[in-house]
């Protein structure tokens, strides 16, 4: 599904084999960090593209007005089975382009396929609690901190912090 809300300078649309090198090139610098996510900071480009477009459902990109990519994200089962209405998904802003509500709307985005696909619920399993802009920005969008894992990632920094459980129901009320 392609949108581009009324009130969204941004167009999200499904990810195409096109785009794969421009969103490598804002993964890449954001894994080598590795102050965000658990993936291996050299992790080679297949093995990226499989966790990121391949493994999961679906996966987007936020695009500008002149088409170019300024964020990603995917979505797919947070577990198999009897644990596979709930979603997890995974996003990441171009350096360039942060603090620009690229993220928000690709979260607000997301909750709306999630929803489309039939998921109840949106968990981000490891939030870092150091990512204090992220934790803001999804506490904004609705979801609450259910648990913290102490010292449970290793940021290159700051050592052993505790990482986030987050949660969000996608039901309506009356769901
Ligand atoms: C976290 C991340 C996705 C936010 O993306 P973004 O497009 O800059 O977010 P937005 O512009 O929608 O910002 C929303 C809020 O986050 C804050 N924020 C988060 N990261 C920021 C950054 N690097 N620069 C400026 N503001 C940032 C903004 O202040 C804003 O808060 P406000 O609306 O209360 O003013 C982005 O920093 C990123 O890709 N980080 C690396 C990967 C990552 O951490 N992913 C999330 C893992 S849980």
């Amino acid at each position: 599904m392609t949108t581009a809300s009324p009130n969204s300078p941004f167009v999200i649309r499904p990810l195409e084999a096109a785009d794969w090198p421009a969103v490598w090139a804002l993964l890449a610098p954001t894994f080598a960090r590795a102050d965000t996510y658990s993936y291996p900071p050299d992790m080679p480009e297949p093995a990226a593209r499989a966790a990121w477009v391949e493994a999961p459902a679906a996966t987007f990109v936020a695009c500008d007005a002149d088409g170019t990519v300024l964020g990603t994200y995917f979505i797919k089962p947070n577990q198999p089975g009897q644990g596979a209405h709930v979603c997890n998904c995974g996003y990441v802003t171009a350096d360039a382009a942060r603090g620009r509500g690229v993220a928000a709307a690709m979260c607000e985005h997301s909750q709306d396929e999630a929803r489309r696909m039939g998921f109840r619920a949106m968990q981000f399993n490891f939030v870092v609690s150091t990512n204090e802009g992220a934790v803001r920005l999804w506490q904004r969008l609705g979801f609450d901190i259910v648990g913290t894992l102490p010292g449970a990632f290793r940021h290159p920094a700051h050592g052993y912090v505790d990482a986030h459980v987050m949660f969000k129901t996608l039901l309506q009320a009356d769901s």
